[in-house]
């Protein structure tokens, strides 16, 4: 399958790289901003062709296009390529109102299209794991999902400079950078709360730096945090009352283990390379526009939906704005 990418940045890389591992993947085209550094990333990554007008690279000969664009991007560059008859995999989080995701996905199905969000946790074999190894720890009323990840961009930021990461005009934070990973799994293993509540710590260029947030369930509390602040180094855990799951990383859902009540350790999975986790999605993608019927591309459109309209409830709770 033929892809265009739009972004240039180490997270294409990663989604070409793991592309490259498990699919029959060609790179075909990449969209940049510049000339310099759309011809960089072409060399780097062996793609022929390089545009600078979105326009022109929207008519590309391509079937599929990847984008890993600062997140206000998501929703006009996603819209103008499946008006153009591309297939698309966009980056977390897919849009930034979920308004805007069921108008594409309801664009994507009218162009029959396949239209999904670039998100780990939803294409790794590994989720199966969890979901078996939950099975095994009897009842669970307490759950505590962590991404707190110190940015590298933070010194950068102290220094004065406003890196997007830390630029709420671009619709970017902790929330819908690292949050997003821990409300997926919370609603996929455990479904819609009754209540939640957020907070948000905020830094002087108005991004949530660091925020919470509790889903309350008639039979347990989910408690997610995460942070660009600080480094965790104590991952998940899934509190049963038979047993405990660890999991090293709820992103990658890499290094997981259950510990009975007795400390016995049984390990689930261990690391596993990104680029592989990202090649799960291209194959997830591929598949899907081969067979537009498979029952899991629908359960994938109606989760990133559901997580799309809890993250903005959490946005509204915590306070979080962006310009
Ligand atoms: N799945 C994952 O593990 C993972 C990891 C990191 C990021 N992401 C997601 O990937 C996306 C991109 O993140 P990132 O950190 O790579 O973002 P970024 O570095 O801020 O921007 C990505 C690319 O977009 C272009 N760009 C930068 N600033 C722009 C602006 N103001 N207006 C228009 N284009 C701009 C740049 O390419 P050109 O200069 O060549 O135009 C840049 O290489 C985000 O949605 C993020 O959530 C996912």
């Amino acid at each position: 399958m033929k892809y265009g990418v739009i972004g240039t940045g180490w997270i294409a890389k990663s989604f070409i790289d793991g592309a490259r591992m498990l699919c029959d993947a060609e790179f075909a085209a990449v969209y940049s901003r510049t000339t310099e550094s759309g011809n960089k990333f072409a060399c780097e990554n062996c793609i022929a062709s390089v545009f600078t007008d979105i326009g022109e690279f929207a008519k590309g000969d391509f079937d599929a296009v990847y984008i890993a664009s600062p997140n206000k991007l998501h929703y006009e560059q996603s819209k103008l390529m499946l008006e153009s008859g591309k297939h698309v995999i966009c980056e977390k989080p897919i849009t930034v109102e979920p308004e805007e995701l069921e108008e594409l996905q309801a664009l994507a199905k009218k162009n029959g299209l396949i239209y999904i969000e670039a998100i780990m946790y939803m294409f790794n074999p590994a989720r199966d794991l969890l979901k078996e190894a939950i099975k095994k720890i009897g009842r669970i009323t307490s759950v505590h999902f962590d991404f707190s990840q110190l940015s590298s961009k933070y010194p950068a930021y102290l220094a004065g400079s406003l890196p997007n990461i830390f630029n709420p005009a671009l619709a970017t934070g902790c929330l819908m950078d690292l949050g997003i990973y821990c409300v997926y799994p919370a609603l996929d293993l455990f479904g819609l709360p009754k209540k939640i509540t957020a907070c948000a710590h905020f830094m002087e260029s108005g991004a949530d730096g660091s925020g919470n947030s509790a889903f309350l369930y008639d039979d347990k509390l989910v408690n997610l945090t995460y942070s660009k602040l600080g480094q965790d180094r104590l991952g998940s855990q899934i509190f049963g009352d038979e047993g405990t799951i660890v999991i090293g990383s709820i992103s990658k859902l890499t290094n997981m283990k259950l510990i009975d009540n007795k400390g016995n350790e049984t390990e689930i999975i261990g690391d596993v390379e990104k680029e592989r986790l990202m090649g799960y999605e291209a194959q997830a993608l591929e598949n899907f526009i081969k067979n537009p019927d498979d029952p899991y591309y629908l359960t994938v459109c109606e989760r990133a939906l559901q997580v799309s309209k809890e993250m903005k409830k959490i946005r509204d709770l915590s306070g979080i704005k962006f310009g």
